[in-house]
C-alpha cells in the first residue's frame, strides 16, 4: 500500500485510523528537508499532533519530555544528555556489551534447541545494557520490560496510562534513592543537575522513563526482524558469518530495510510551508515514513533489494534533525555485537518452526515478532 502511495509522488495526503487526514512523506530529500524545518512541532500536547494509534492518545503518551518537546526546552534537555551518548561513551561500553551478548548465547546453548531468540536474546540485550547504563536493578527487568511494552503496545489509552503511572512510581523511587546516595550511573549524574537547578526531580524521572522506553523496544525488535531478513537470504547470512561483510556494514542494511519504528517523525505544522508545489498549512499533521524514505529510488539503486554489503547510511531509521536518535551510537553497537556474535557462535542458525507460524506484532508505530524459536 505504501509503495502504491509513494508511486504517486513523495508527498501525499492519507487518512489515519481516526479519520484524520495528514501529510505522508515518502521521499528521502523531502523527508529530511521537513525534519530540519523549525516550523514543525513534536509537541504532542496540542490537538494538531496526529495520534498514530488509539493507545497513544493517553495523557502520558502526549506529554513526553525530550522527544515531545520543541526548542528551547528541547535544546536544554538534549544538551544535558548528549555527552552521555557520544560515540566515545558508546565505544567504552563495547566490552560490557560483548560480555552480555556472549553470556546470553551461553544461556541459549544451555537451554538447547529450540530456544526463543526474542525472550533469551533480543529482549535481554537492551534490557541489561540500559539497566547498567541508567543504574536500574536488572532483577526488576520483568517489571520494566512489561511496563515499557505496556506503554508502547497498549490496547487502549487506559492501559497505556496505567502502565506509564506504574513506571513513573517505580522510577520516582529510584531517582529519590539516587538523590540520597549517588551511584555511578546516568541517573546519578542527572541528579547532579537537580543540585544545580538545571533539572527538577520530576524531569529526571521523566527523562529516565523516555530513555527506557526509547532504548528497549526499538533495539529488541530490530534483532529478530534482522535475523528473519538474514534467514530469508542464506547467501548473505553466509557472507556475514564468513566475515566477507563486516557486521558493522550489515546492520546499516538491516536498519534501512526494517525500520522498526516505521516513522522517522510524526509532527504538526506551526506555520504554512510550501514544498514541491504543495501547501502544508498551519495545523496540518505530518508523518514521515522511514519505511518508504529508506526505499527512495532516487537515493538507492534497486531499493527493495536486501543487500548487506550496501552499507549505506542514507536512511532515516534513527530520524533526522534535532530529534535524531540520541541513542543511535549505543543502538548500532548493540546490533553490531549481537549479529556478529550470533552468527559466529550459532553457525547453523535456523528457524525451529515453519515461518507461517511466526506472528508479527504491529502496534501503531512499531513492528516486531512475538516469538522467534530457533535451532542451530
Ligand atoms: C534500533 C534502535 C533504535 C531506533 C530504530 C531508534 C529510532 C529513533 C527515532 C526514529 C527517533 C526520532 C523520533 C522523532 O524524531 O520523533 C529516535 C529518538 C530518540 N531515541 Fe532512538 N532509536 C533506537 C534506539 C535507541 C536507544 C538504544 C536509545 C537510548 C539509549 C534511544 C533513545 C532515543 C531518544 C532519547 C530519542 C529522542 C531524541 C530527541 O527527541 O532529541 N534510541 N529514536
Amino acid at each position: 500500500m505504501y509503495r502504491e502511495i509513494s508511486e504517486r509522488g513523495p508527498i501525499n495526503k492519507v487518512t489515519l485510523w481516526d479519520g484524520r487526514q495528514v501529510w505522508l512523506i515518502t521521499g528521502y530529500e523531502e523527508g529530511r528537508r521537513l525534519l530540519a524545518d523549525d516550523r514543525l512541532s513534536s509537541d504532542r500536547s496540542y490537538d494538531e499532533y496526529p495520534t498514530m494509534a488509539p493507545h497513544l492518545g493517553a495523557p502520558a503518551a502526549r506529554k513526553l519530555v525530550l522527544v515531545g518537546e520543541d526548542p528551547p526546552l528541547h535544546n536544554h534537555h538534549r544538551r544535558l544528555l548528549n555527552p552521555e551518548f557520544s560515540l566515545k561513551h558508546a565505544r567504552a561500553l563495547r566490552p560490557d556489551i560483548e560480555r552480555i551478548v556472549n553470556g546470553l548465547i551461553d544461556g541459549i546453548e544451555e537451554i538447547g534447541a529450540p530456544a526463543d531468540l526474542v525472550e533469551h536474546f533480543a529482549a535481554p540485550i537492551p534490557s541489561l545494557v540500559m539497566s547498567a547504563l541508567l543504574g536500574i536493578p536488572y532483577e526488576d527487568h520483568a517489571f520494566f520490560q512489561a511496563a515499557t511494552a505496556g506503554i508502547m503496545q497498549g490496547k487502549d489509552p487506559a492501559g497505556t496510562e496505567a502502565a506509564a503511572a506504574e513506571l513513573v512510581r517505580y522510577l520516582d523511587r529510584l531517582v529519590t534513592a539516587q538523590e540520597e546516595e549517588r551511584g555511578e550511573s546516568l541517573v546519578g549524574r542527572l541528579v547532579e543537575h537537580v543540585d544545580t537547578g538545571e533539572l527538577s526531580h520530576d524531569e529526571v524521572v521523566q527523562l529516565t522513563m523516555v530513555l527506557l522506553i526509547a532504548g528497549l523496544e526499538t533495539t529488541s525488535s530490530m534483532i529478530p526482524l534482522g535475523v528473519l531478513a538474514l534467514l530469508d537470504h542464506p547467501e548473505q547470512l553466509a557472507a556475514l558469518r564468513a566475515g566477507e561483510v563486516p557486521a558493522v556494514t550489515a546492520i546499516e542494511e538491516l536498519l534501512r530495510i526494517t525500520a522498526v519504528t516505521d516513522f522517522a517523525g510524526v509532527r504538526w505544522i506551526t506555520a504554512d510551508i510550501e514544498i514541491d508545489g504543495h501547501l502544508l498549512k498551519a495545523g496540518d499533521g505530518l508523518v514521515i515514513s522511514s519505511t518508504m524514505v529508506n526505499r527512495d529510488e532516487r537515493v538507492h539503486e534497486d531499493p527493495y533489494a536486501f543487500d548487506i554489503s550496501r552499507g549505506s547510511r542514507q536512511h532515516v531509521t534513527f530520524g533526522y534533525g534535532i530529534h535524531q536518535c540520541l541513542g543511535q551510537n549505543l543502538a548500532r553497537l548493540q546490533l553490531e555485537v549481537a549479529f556478529e556474535t550470533l552468527v559466529r557462535r550459532l553457525p547453523g542458525l535456523r528457524l525451529a518452526v515453519p515461518a507461517e507460524e511466526l506472528r508479527m506484532r504491529r502496534t501503531g508505530t512499531m513492528q516486531s515478532v512475538e516469538r522467534l524459536p530457533v535451532a542451530w
